[in-house]
């Protein structure tokens, strides 16, 4: 099959598509045939989105974070458009801070998004996918989840939580056929990362992004061995790929897509 075909007929659900990885994943999955439900709660962003694919594309207003929205969008999609074959979690937030300084505030609004948001969505799926016996997935989380970093213990707390929820699903509804898998990328060139780099005072984005990928031994960080900070393409191929039927055999699994940044066996 042509990679333009691979998913006619398939519609996908993405959360956070109004720009970075969520766009990179939107775009890909169209360009390839599918039907798309894009989701943010930035509704400006997701009508710029729309504007650039009027086929083939629905922008829906979601915030991810509220269960009862989030129930209430997948069943008026199945209802409307028709059963969802992928859903993909990407909406995400970052609030750096050491522990010491962390506010109560910005822990809660960063599990609210990343971990509930993603115990939402993906319920609101699975229930659905397992009743029919199939369906796909994934869940963009961090290489942050897997290594130690200063600053970001709410945020990485929070997407090890999402990946050990994604795998606990996955585990649950594999004998329906439904997979579930983790996509962990490294540093990726889009607004989110731009703002941590401008959080810690860098004008200068090539010279930030060239520490990123030299590394920081002031902060153990080791650098990216690939020598690139990634496009959100690089991340949207990985999203795909465990989307797709020819991932059909695998499930529970975490994919790092981050240059060798963590220095993963
Ligand atoms: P971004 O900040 O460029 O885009 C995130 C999108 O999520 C935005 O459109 C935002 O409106 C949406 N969003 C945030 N809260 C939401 C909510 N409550 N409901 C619905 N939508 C919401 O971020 P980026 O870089 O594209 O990140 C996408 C995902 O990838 C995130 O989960 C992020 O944690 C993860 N990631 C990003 C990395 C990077 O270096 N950019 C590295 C590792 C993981």
């Amino acid at each position: 099959m042509s990679p333009d075909a691979e998913f006619r007929g398939r519609l996908a659900l993405v959360t956070g598509a109004a720009r970075g990885i969520g766009a990179a994943v939107t775009r890909a999955l169209v360009a390839r045939g599918a039907r798309v439900v894009a989701t943010d709660r930035d509704v400006q962003g997701l009508d710029r989105l729309a504007a650039d694919h009027p086929e083939r594309l629905t922008a829906r207003p979601l915030d991810v974070t509220d269960p009862a929205a989030v129930e209430a969008l997948v069943a008026d999609v199945e209802r409307t458009i028709g059963p969802l074959d992928v859903a993909v979690n990407v909406a995400g937030i970052l609030r750096s801070s050491p522990v010491t300084a962390l506010r109560d505030e910005d822990w809660a609004a960063t599990f609210a998004v990343n971990t509930d948001g993603v115990l939402h969505v993906s319920r609101a799926a699975a229930r659905r996918m397992v009743e029919r016996g199939t369906g796909s997935i994934v869940t963009v989380a961090s290489n942050a989840a897997g290594i130690p970093r200063t600053g970001m213990a709410a945020y990485a707390a929070s997407k090890a939580a999402a990946v050990m929820f994604t795998k606990c699903l996955g585990l649950e509804v594999a004998a329906w056929g439904v997979r579930c898998n983790t996509v962990s990328p490294g540093s990726t060139d889009t607004d989110m990362q731009r703002a941590l780099w401008a959080e810690a005072g860098r004008t200068d984005l090539d010279a930030a992004a060239r520490q990123v990928i030299e590394g920081d031994l002031a902060t153990h960080r080791t650098g990216i061995p690939l020598g690139r900070i990634a496009a959100p393409d690089d991340v949207a191929e990985a999203v795909l790929f465990l989307a797709s039927d020819r991932a059909r055999h695998i499930t529970l699994h975490d994919l790092y897509v981050d240059g060798g940044a963590t220095l993963r066996a």
